[in-house]
C-alpha cells in the first residue's frame, strides 16, 4: 500500500512562482552542467497545471513531481486520456523517507479524479517504479550503424530531404503536426507514440533538445518532402570527434526521426547515413515499429541494445481494459492482484472480437488467468507478451490454453513504440 504524505512534510501545489525552489530541487536530483538560472530560463518544460512539491516544515522544497495531460494517448486500436508522471525528483537530504512514495500516491489519485485510465512515465532507474505498479510496456534500442549500411533499397520517387537548422520558433508546428500523424490509427495505430500535448510544449521540447548540446554542433532537422507537403523529419545534431588514420570518427546523432510512410524512412535514413566527414549514425530510442529494422541489410552490425522506454500502469483496469481493442478474439476471466490500488483487485470477465471494441465486467466466475497489475500493465500497449510475464511468475495460467489465447489478444499487429523522454 503507498503510505501518506510523511510527518514533517506538507503536500503543496506548485505555480510558476515556484521554478526556482523546483529546478533547485530537480538539479540535486538529476545532475547536470546546468546552473539553475540557466536551466530556470531554458528548461519550461515543468507541466504547472500538475505540479506538486513536498514542502518541509522549514519550508524547503525537498520533492516535486509533475503529470502531462495526454489527452489522446495510443493504446491498442484507439487514444484515450492519460497522466504522463513526470519530473520525479527528491532533494538528497530527504531520500528514503516516503516522499516520492507520497506523492505518486497522490498522482494516480490525481489520474483516477480526471479519468485516466492509465498512469504512463519513463523511468530513471527500472528499480523504482514496479513497486507502484508500474510495468515496463515500450521499448526502444540504441542502434549504431556504420556511415553507408546498406539498406534495402525503396523506390523513394517524388520524395526531397531538405536540411535547416532547428528553429523551435519555426519548426515546431510542423514537427507537431508530423509526430502526431506518424502515430497512425486505428487496426495500425502504433501504441505508445504518445506526442507531445500542444504545440507550445513542442516548442519547449525542441528547445531543451536545442539546448542539449554535450559537444554537438547545434541542432540540425532534415524534413522530408513530397511536392510542397512535409511527410517526415528527423532531428540531429554532428558530434565531432576527430580523425583516426586520415578517416573521420565524427558521428551523426539522431534524437528523433518520424514519418508518414516506409518510403520516407528510406529517404531520411539514407540520407542520415551518408552524411560527408562522419563514421556514422548513433541513434537512441529506435522504436520496434521503425522501418529501419526492416530495412537494414545486417541488425546485427548495428549492435542493437535494448532498453525500457514507457513504464505503464493501470489506474482503472475495468476502463482500461475496455477501451483498447484485441487483436485476436477473447473470452476470459483475468483475476487482478493490486496492492498499491486494491480498489483494482478483483475478477474482470473480458470479451471482444477481434480489432473490436470490448466489454469488460467485475465477476465472480472461476478465473482463468492470474496477473498482477504490474504484469497487466506491462502487456498493455501489446509491446510485451503476457507469455514472458508469465515466465517471472507474474502471471498464472489456472484454465489450460488460456495463456496463449490471452498472449495472442494483448499482442498488437504494430509493435509498441515511444520515440522521446517526457
Ligand atoms: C528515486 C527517488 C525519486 C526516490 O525518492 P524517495 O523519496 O527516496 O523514495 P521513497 O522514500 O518513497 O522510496 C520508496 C521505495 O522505493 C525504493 N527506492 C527508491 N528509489 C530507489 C532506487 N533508485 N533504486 C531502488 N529502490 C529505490 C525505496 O527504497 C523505497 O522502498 P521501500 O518502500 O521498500 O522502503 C529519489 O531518490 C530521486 O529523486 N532520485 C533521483 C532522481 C530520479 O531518479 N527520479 C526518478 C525519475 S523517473
Amino acid at each position: 500500500m503507498v503510505k501518506q504524505i510523511p510527518s514533517g512534510y506538507s503536500l503543496v501545489r506548485l505555480g510558476p512562482a515556484d521554478l526556482r525552489d523546483a529546478v533547485e530541487v530537480d538539479l540535486w536530483a538529476f545532475p547536470a552542467v546546468e546552473t539553475v538560472d540557466e536551466m530556470a530560463a531554458h528548461r519550461l518544460s515543468l507541466p504547472f497545471d500538475r505540479a506538486l512539491g513536498c514542502r518541509a516544515d522549514d519550508g524547503q522544497l525537498a520533492a516535486l513531481c509533475s503529470a502531462h495531460t495526454f489527452v489522446d494517448f495510443p493504446v491498442p486500436g484507439h487514444q484515450i486520456a492519460a497522466g504522463g508522471f513526470t519530473w520525479m525528483a527528491v532533494h538528497p537530504e530527504h531520500r528514503r523517507r516516503g516522499l516520492a512514495s507520497a506523492l505518486i500516491n497522490r498522482h494516480l489519485a490525481d489520474c483516477a479524479e480526471r479519468g485516466e485510465a492509465i498512469s504512463a512515465l519513463i523511468a530513471s532507474e527500472p528499480e523504482i517504479y514496479g513497486r507502484f505498479g508500474y510495468g515496463t510496456a515500450t521499448w526502444g534500442y540504441t542502434l549504431s550503424l556504420a556511415r553507408r549500411a546498406d539498406l534495402v533499397a525503396l523506390d523513394q520517387s517524388g520524395i526531397d530531404v531538405t536540411f535547416e537548422t532547428l528553429d523551435p520558433e519555426v519548426h515546431a508546428g510542423l514537427v507537431h503536426d508530423l509526430h502526431r500523424a506518424a502515430a497512425g490509427q486505428g487496426d495500425l495505430i502504433r501504441p505508445g507514440w504518445v506526442s507531445r500535448t500542444d504545440v507550445e510544449a513542442e516548442r519547449t521540447f525542441l528547445t531543451r533538445t536545442s539546448n542539449h548540446r554535450r559537444g554537438l554542433e547545434p541542432s540540425r532537422i532534415a524534413l522530408a518532402w513530397r511536392g510542397s507537403e512535409p511527410v517526415g523529419y528527423a532531428v540531429f545534431a554532428r558530434k565531432e570527434l576527430g580523425w583516426t588514420d586520415g578517416r573521420p570518427d565524427s558521428k551523426v546523432m539522431l534524437s528523433e526521426i518520424a514519418y508518414l510512410d516506409r518510403a520516407v524512412a528510406y529517404a531520411l535514413w539514407s540520407r542520415l547515413l551518408d552524411m560527408d566527414l562522419t563514421a556514422g549514425v548513433m541513434a537512441h530510442l529506435v522504436t520496434p515499429s521503425d522501418a529501419i529494422f526492416g530495412l537494414l541489410v545486417n541488425l546485427s552490425a548495428a549492435q542493437p541494445r535494448l532498453a525500457d522506454t514507457v513504464w505503464l500502469r493501470l489506474v482503472n483496469v475495468a476502463q482500461a481494459l475496455a477501451a483498447r481493442r484485441y487483436q485476436s478474439p477473447v473470452d476470459l476471466v483475468i483475476q487482478v492482484e493490486d496492492s498499491v490500488l486494491p480498489a483494482n483487485s478483483g475478477k474482470y470477465h473480458l470479451t471482444a472480437a477481434a480489432f473490436s471494441q470490448a466489454t469488460v465486467d467485475k465477476t465472480s466466475a472461476p478465473a482463468d488467468l492470474i496477473a498482477d497489475s504490474r504484469a497487466l500493465a506491462a502487456a498493455y500497449l501489446g509491446g510485451t507478451p503476457l507469455t514472458s510475464l508469465a515466465s517471472s511468475g507474474r502471471v498464472s495460467e489456472l484454465t489450460p490454453g488460456a495463456l496463449a489465447r490471452a498472449g495472442a489478444a494483448f499482442g498488437w499487429p504494430v509493435p509498441a513504440s515511444t520515440s522521446w523522454i517526457f
